[in-house]
This record gives C-alpha cells, structure tokens and sequence, in this order.
C-alpha cells in the first residue's frame, strides 16, 4: 500500500534515464526485426523468448506498433519497410477474417495500421482499420448499448463489456473523423457512457466484466475473469480504466470522465507495493510470493501522460510525476539490457493466472508480453515528447 507521500517519496525518470532506456528499447526492436517481420511474436514469452506466431490473437498489432515507434525514432527504412509489410498482413487477415470474431479490433488495428496511415498515409492500412471498424461495429449490443467481448454476437453466456474495451474505441473515433461518418463516434460515446456507467465500484476498483439481459440490456452484474477473485481489482483491468478513461476525455471531453480517471487512478497508485511494480491482482501486497505484471504499470503510465495533456498545471504535474516513477521502476526493476537476456523489452508480465475465483490457466506468468513492451516503448516516448497518438 502506498500513502500520496510515500509516493511522492520515489524517485522520478529523469530526461537522461529516458534517453537511455529508449535508445536501449530501440536498438533491442531494430534487433527483433530481423526475427518478426513475416510473423509476429507470440502475445507472450517462454523463458522471456517469444516463439513465432501467425497473426492470430488480440496481440500483434503492438509488436507493429513497437516497429512504429522505433520508425518514427530512427527514421530509418527498413523499419519502414518492416512496418508495410505487417501492414499487408493485417489487411489479409481482416479480409479473410482469420480470428475477427471478437471486439479487439482497436488494440489489433490502432497501433498497426492506423499508425502506418498517420505517419506513412499508407492506403492499405486506412483501408485494413476501416474494414476493422465496421467488424467492430458489428458487435455493438443495442439491447444495453455497448460492445459485446467475446463469443458469437448475443450469446446470453457471453452478453457483457469488458474493461480493456475502452482501448478499442479510439479506433471508432478515428474511423468518424476519417470518413465523416458520425455513426463510429456514436456507437463509441453510447459504449463508453455504459461501461463507465457500471465499472466503478464505490471504493473505486473496478470490475473486469460486467453482464447485462440480452432481452432487456438491464445491467446484471460485475464479474472477474482475469483477477484473482470477485469484487477486487485485477490489476491490468485497474490499468485499462486509467488509460480508458484518459481516452473517453480526450475524444468526449465530458468532466465526468476526469472524475473516474482521478478515482481509478488513485485506487492504482494507492495498492502500489513498494517498488512500484503492480502485483497481478490487487489482492497481493509486497511480501506475497505472487507473480507482478509490469504490462500494468506501462499501461497506467501511458494513461497519466495522455491525461496530463488536459488538466490545469498542479494536477498535470502530479499525473506526469507519477508516470515517471513507474517507468523509473519499469527501467529499473523490468526493463530488458541485451538481446542475450530476451527478445522483448520488458520482464515480469502476466498475462493470466490461474485462481479458484477465475476460469484462467496460468499463462505467460512472469514473462514478456507484447502489450506490456509496446505501452512500455510509448510510455517513454510520451515521457520525452508530445507524440502523436495512433490511438
Ligand atoms: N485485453 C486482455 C488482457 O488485458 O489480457
């Protein structure tokens, strides 16, 4: 746990640490390019080596991204050229609809190709995310007005939102300024007015998943499925409401949101152990033997960055210097030196871990994820400079 002085108490980032830590995740992707340009990494390590996967999964569009944010580092072309290619690959795989059937269209299609198309106005990749939109839009849910996870489209086992959904909307948002269509952006609005309506809880954690009636779309109740236990907070759920709710504002710009960002993120903050790298649920505090998921602490980062672009100067302060601390401790305690010791950027992420309060099988426990090495990648990028968002 963690008091707003023990807080202020670790140390920040300074501008030198950034510049190192970047050059070393950089020179590590322009290294991993030569192993995933025709294939993707796995969404997670084994033994901190990702094996070569297809582009399946919610995945792959952060190891494009990564391939991005070094592009845009460098400048240099082959970077570029690797980027086209995936590019090609994802307009493939949204027209053959190899593993679409589900509503991670915007962490697949924001890094990958809507990035391409805001730095490179690479029409393959406007015309992949565009298609990627309308599929999302194909799950929007009128009965409860949100966008349902997973499964076939008004499945009742499956008729809920998730949390981590609210990094898919930015793609809707992106699509209605694109084309001048303004049902994207509506969709988006009605969703995200739902899922904020529900994830909060009074203590402010947040729920994973949330049900609704498919007949009525009546709200019926809040479920984990990644956390360790009903009614707590799963730590990289906490993660996506912080950067969820950064976004809502930066596309909506309703107060209301600013609200339940400060909440979320003082929950995240506050359940911090002592060396800032969350545990994978909050149900663990230091001295537990659990795992951590660094992917977390990238993740919220990034959210304060974008959040901090909007709030009046003592608050933006706050948010930035709290952002500097988890990715001090990120580079610190997570962040991968050699090619020798991985071929991600950052150690100590979980992608799920097996409870008897969840449905999980431990998987990618202690290892590298791809989410985590993008957010981690974007984290100092946005330390560093005002970026433009792919997102
Ligand atoms: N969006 C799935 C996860 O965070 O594991």
């Amino acid at each position: 746990m963690q008091t707003r002085e023990s807080l202020l108490s670790c140390e920040t980032i300074s501008g030198q640490q950034v510049e190192e830590a970047l050059g070393k995740a950089v020179s590590l992707v322009e290294k991993n390019v030569e192993e995933f340009t025709d294939c993707f990494p796995d969404s997670n390590s084994c033994g901190n080596f990702y094996p070569r996967s297809e582009n399946v999964e919610w995945t792959t569009g952060f190891w494009t991204g990564e391939i991005w944010l070094a592009y845009e580092e460098t400048g240099k072309e082959k970077l570029r050229r690797a980027g086209e290619i995936q590019v090609e690959s994802f307009l493939e795989r949204i027209t053959s609809r190899i593993d679409v059937e589900h509503h991670d269209m915007g962490f697949l299609y924001s890094p990958s190709c809507v990035a391409a198309w805001k730095l490179t106005q690479n029409e393959k990749a406007k015309k992949a995310a565009l298609m990627a939109a309308d599929n999302l839009m194909g799950r929007f849910c009128e009965k409860g007005q949100f966008f349902q996870a997973w499964g076939p489209v008004g499945a009742p086992d499956n008729y809920r939102l998730i949390i981590d959904c609210l990094l898919n909307m930015p793609l809707l948002f992106w699509a209605s300024e694109t084309t001048g269509e303004e049902k994207y952006a509506e969709k988006a609005k009605a969703h995200i007015q739902t899922a904020m309506k529900y994830m909060l809880r009074p203590d402010c954690s947040t729920y994973h998943t949330y049900f609704f009636e498919p007949e009525s779309g009546k709200a019926v109740r809040g479920v984990t499925h990644q956390g360790n236990r009903d009614g707590l907070a799963w730590a990289r759920g906490q993660a996506w409401g912080i950067y969820g709710s950064a976004m809502a504002y930066r596309y909506i710009r309703s107060g209301e949101y600013v609200d339940i960002f400060e909440k979320v993120t003082s929950y995240f903050l506050q359940h911090l152990p002592q060396n800032l790298i969350p545990y994978w649920d909050f149900d663990f505090d230091d001295g537990s033997s659990e795992p951590r998921d660094s992917s977390s602490a990238a993740i919220a980062a990034c959210g304060m960055l974008e959040m901090a672009k909007y709030l009046p100067e003592e608050k933006s302060l706050y948010y930035t210097g709290m952002a500097k601390r988890l990715l001090l401790a990120l580079w610190k305690n997570c962040a991968v030196l050699s090619g020798d010791e991985s071929n991600g950027l950052l150690l100590h992420g979980t992608y799920a871990r097996a409870s008897a309060g969840n449905p999980c099988q431990n998987r990618g426990v202690d290892e590298c994820n791809t989410w985590g090495d993008y957010y981690y990648l974007e984290g100092l990028i946005r330390a560093r400079r005002d970026w433009k968002s792919y997102w």
